[in-house]
């Protein structure tokens, strides 16, 4: 009976140590993904924290936050305000019209991998529906003091992050009306669009190659969640590792696990064909890699300290419609509203970065592949994905460039009025409202965690050790097979024993304790009015 309860044990934990790749081991006690308490002195060393001098050769990572000068914990703290006024912003006339070429071809491959279902597809809006005002402009007008490079359909200039449209071709869309959720496009189409964007635009950074700690890549996970990758003297080889690269990758996965939260929060069930949340598949994408969940916050802030350094611009622009001055009064009160929240929360520190000797030549590898993560969007087969695919690589692209590539003059809004295009704005707001929605999903998936019995927690766990199962095959592709941690795991126990049995019993514990702690819900308790009903 004993005998067999252990071995449940052992087995779960090595399966959900394969599904996790890792990031659940050995939890120390500075994530605050651990310890939802706020602790004043994992407070403090965050924000009495001096930037790295050094970029490239800064090897020690000084803390789960690093780039990010802001607690987790503050974010937390007004999400749902931030989350309220976003919501209401984004169906401003101003910020719903978007305009987007969905028809252009696929540079990489044959568009072969359509979604033709109804819930992939989108319906335009007609040119007149638009006010005059918010049709995008030509090209020809779009005024910038740097070279435009044109290409079919689109172009950037050289402080762009992202493809623009032209805008010659493109369709509009009412935002508003296109709700970012589950749609059924998956399999190979999609995987192929991902791994796309991992292996060949990630500078080589991967969640996967983690796990070949010979080899690490270069990029470290939060130090909390390394131990698995030392080697036996307990140091990680981060000789290659780089600030800027580590930066690109969390965006880039943070992006991804933001989509699928979204997946997941707005979910159908196909038994009674109504919508949802789903905590199944919040447990298997997201709980079992707190990382993502990280990156998620990693990428609010991000956005906040765009939206932040933007704010003077922001609040001269016309967002008025018609001549109706009321809807622009009730555009900018909401607005000024999360400005107000991005100059104190979004505390990110973009100084730190792109400092080094090779600083400029970075930079453009940077944004050399990250516009090119925008054009792989036109190979995403899904029309309403593949929408919301270019608002928000645009949207993040936008608050890269306001980050890195302006400075206070350049952003002065009487100086340069012209420095944003009304889509640009458009994408910025939508990103950041996207990535709010996230964090304020990642609180219901709480809830709902919170209302589960222990069979049912543990009936989760199984079934996302289930789904993963598939994954741990090398037919999927070698790169998404967690090789190496069964290799690490075999070495352990074909050396020792003992060490074998702790192991393994650590990491089930670390791994219950992960699910734990990613569920436990926040400092501030929700409301007597909550619902989760959608
Ligand atoms: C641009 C784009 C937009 C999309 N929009 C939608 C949409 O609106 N609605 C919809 O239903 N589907 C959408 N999809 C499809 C969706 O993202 C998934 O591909 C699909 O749901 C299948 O999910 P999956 O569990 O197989 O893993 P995927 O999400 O496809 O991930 C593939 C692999 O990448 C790794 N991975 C997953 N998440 C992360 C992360 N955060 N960081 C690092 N690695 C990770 C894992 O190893 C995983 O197996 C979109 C896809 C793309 C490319
Ligand atoms: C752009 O992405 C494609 C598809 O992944 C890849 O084949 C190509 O090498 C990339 N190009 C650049 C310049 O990064
Ligand atoms: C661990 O330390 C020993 C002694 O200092 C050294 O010989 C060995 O190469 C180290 N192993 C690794 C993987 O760095």
């Amino acid at each position: 009976m004993q005998g067999n309860t252990l071995c449940r044990a052992l087995r779960l934990a090595l399966a959900f140590q394969a599904l996790s790749l890792g990031a659940c081991s050995s939890l120390g006690s500075d994530s605050f993904l651990t310890d939802n308490l706020v602790r004043k002195d994992q407070v403090q060393s965050v924000l009495e924290r001096q930037p790295a001098q050094e970029i490239c050769e800064n090897s020690v990572p000084t803390g789960p936050i690093e780039t990010t000068l802001c607690d987790y914990e503050t974010v937390e703290s007004v999400t749902d305000q931030l989350y309220a006024d976003l919501h209401e912003l984004v169906s401003k006339p101003f910020f719903k019209y978007f305009q987007a070429d969905l028809y252009r071809e696929c540079p990489f491959w044959p568009d072969d991998g359509q979604c033709n279902q109804a819930s992939c597809s989108i319906t335009s809006l007609d040119e007149s529906d638009v006010p005059e005002k918010f049709r995008a402009k030509v090209l020809s007008q779009v005024s910038s003091v740097n070279e435009v490079h044109k290409l079919p359909g689109c172009y950037y200039r050289d402080t762009d992050f992202c493809y623009l449209d032209d805008d010659t071709e493109g369709e509009y869309y009412d935002l508003s009306q296109i709700p970012e959720r589950y749609t059924g496009y998956s399999g190979e189409d999609a995987r192929r669009i991902w791994r796309a964007i991992y292996e060949e635009n990630c500078f080589g950074v991967s969640e996967l190659n983690l796990m070949k700690s010979k080899n690490p890549a270069p990029v470290t996970l939060p130090d909390t969640m390394t131990d698995p990758f030392k080697d036996e003297n307990g140091s990680i080889d981060e000789s290659e590792q780089c600030l800027e690269k580590k930066v690109y990758y969390k965006i880039i996965s943070g992006l991804h696990a933001s989509i699928s939260t979204h997946i997941c929060y707005e979910s159908l069930n196909k038994e009674t064909g109504e919508w949802g949340p789903d905590l199944q598949c919040y447990v298997n994408r997201i709980a079992s890699h707190p990382e993502r969940l990280q990156y998620i916050y990693f990428n609010t802030v991000l956005m906040l300290r765009a939206v932040a350094r933007l704010g003077p611009y922001l609040e001269a622009y016309d967002y008025c419609a018609f001549s109706n001055a009321e809807d622009d009064e009730d555009t900018l009160t909401k607005l000024n509203g999360v400005i107000s929240t991005a100059q104190t929360v979004g505390r990110f520190d973009e100084t730190v970065l792109f400092r080094g000797e090779n600083a400029n030549i970075l930079k453009e590898e940077f944004k050399s592949h990250f516009r090119n993560v925008t054009r792989i969007m036109d190979c995403t087969g899904c029309d309403k994905c593949r929408l919301w695919g270019k608002v928000q690589t645009m949207g993040v692209a936008t608050a890269m460039k306001i980050l890195f590539e302006l400075d206070e003059t350049a952003l002065n809004p009487n100086a340069n009025a012209g420095l944003l295009t009304r889509q640009e704005v458009v994408a910025l707001i939508n990103t950041l409202h996207r990535f709010a929605e996230s964090l304020y999903a990642t609180n219901v998936f709480r809830e709902l965690w919170q209302r589960t019995d222990e069979d049912e927690s543990e009936k989760l766990i199984s079934e996302a050790e289930r789904a993963a199962k598939p994954r741990a095959s090398p037919a999927v592709g070698s790169r998404f097979a967690p090789g190496g941690l069964w290799a690490h795991i075999f070495r352990i126990c074909r050396e020792s024993t003992m060490d074998c049995a702790g192991y393994i019993a650590g990491v089930w514990r670390d791994a219950v304790r992960t699910m734990q702690s990613v569920f436990a819900p926040g400092a501030k308790k929700q409301g007597p009015g909550f619902s989760t009903e959608l």
